[in-house]
């Protein structure tokens, strides 16, 4: 995507700044009831260090942070570090640090526990970002990741304008092989996670499926987009939300080798 577009894949860190207060809005107090945290908590402590890759406005780390001795929440988004350091203040947790910048860049000290939830099909180079989280982590690594394609929702559409499949984005079977390829046998949990996508309005949806499907912004891409969605999502109240009420996510977990 970014390539074709450059900007316009959600690789960048500028991707991620315009849409912070957005995604903060729909994620915030989401990881109650969450299969990820159940399955952190079960090895998270008083005395645990934690580490949270690719963060974002920190779901995870702020319900984690009253349960653990300290958070190091990592992410190249600074507008993503800002709301996770207000929202930690807000709710009292003195002991959660944000780092910004790129997994693949930034310097941090090794903790007991890592976790990187929906970031890993963002990252180009997987092999490095894993092995990095591997040797950055002590006791327990978590990567968390949709179980279907990124394009399995926009796919018809994209066929629909651009008259041709698109190559399919990875998914956690990729996941698990680069780590296979690095000598780390994952444990695997498929899990049903509810979808919270909302759109405001059929144009508001328009306006994020045109995004995604990189297609020109005209009147009549709107309107033909405007009628294929109005035939697709369904409305709830006064909102708009895709026709599944879960999806599936992978936990991929494993104990790295000792250092
Ligand atoms: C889909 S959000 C997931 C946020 C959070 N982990 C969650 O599950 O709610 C992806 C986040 O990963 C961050 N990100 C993307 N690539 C990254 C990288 N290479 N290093 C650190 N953070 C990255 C983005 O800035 C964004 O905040």
């Amino acid at each position: 995507m970014d390539r074709l577009i450059p900007g316009g894949g959600s690789v960048g860190a500028d991707y991620w700044n315009s849409r912070a207060r957005r995604f903060a809005a729909r994620t915030a107090g989401t990881a109650a009831g969450d299969p990820l945290l159940a399955r952190v908590r079960r090895v998270a402590g008083a005395r645990t260090t934690m580490l949270d890759v690719g963060a974002g406005p920190g779901r995870f780390s702020l319900a984690l942070a009253p349960r653990v001795a300290h958070v190091v929440a990592v992410d190249a988004s600074p507008t993503m570090g800002t709301l996770l350091r207000s929202a930690a203040r807000r709710a009292g947790s003195a002991n959660v640090t944000t780092v910004t910048g790129r997994w693949e860049d930034v310097e941090v000290e090794r903790a007991d526990v890592a976790i990187c939830s929906y970031v890993l099909p963002l990252v180009e180079d997987a092999a490095g970002f894993l092995a990095k989280l591997d040797a950055t982590c002590r006791n327990h690594a978590f990567v968390y990741l949709s179980a279907l394609s990124a394009d399995a929702f926009a796919d018809p559409f994209w066929r629909h304008f651009h008259g041709k499949p698109r190559q399919p984005g990875p998914t956690y079977l990729d996941a698990a092989d680069v780590l296979a390829e690095l000598g780390v046998k994952a444990d695997v949990e498929v899990v049903e996670v509810r979808v919270r996508t909302r759109h405001q309005s059929l144009a508001a949806a328009a306006h994020s499926y045109r995004e995604s499907l990189l297609l020109t912004d005209t009147a009549e891409v709107r309107r033909e987009l405007r009628g294929l969605l109005s035939g697709w999502l369904i409305a709830d109240g006064d909102t708009w939300r895709p026709p599944l009420r879960t999806t599936p996510a992978a936990i991929l977990h494993w104990s790295p080798t000792p250092r």
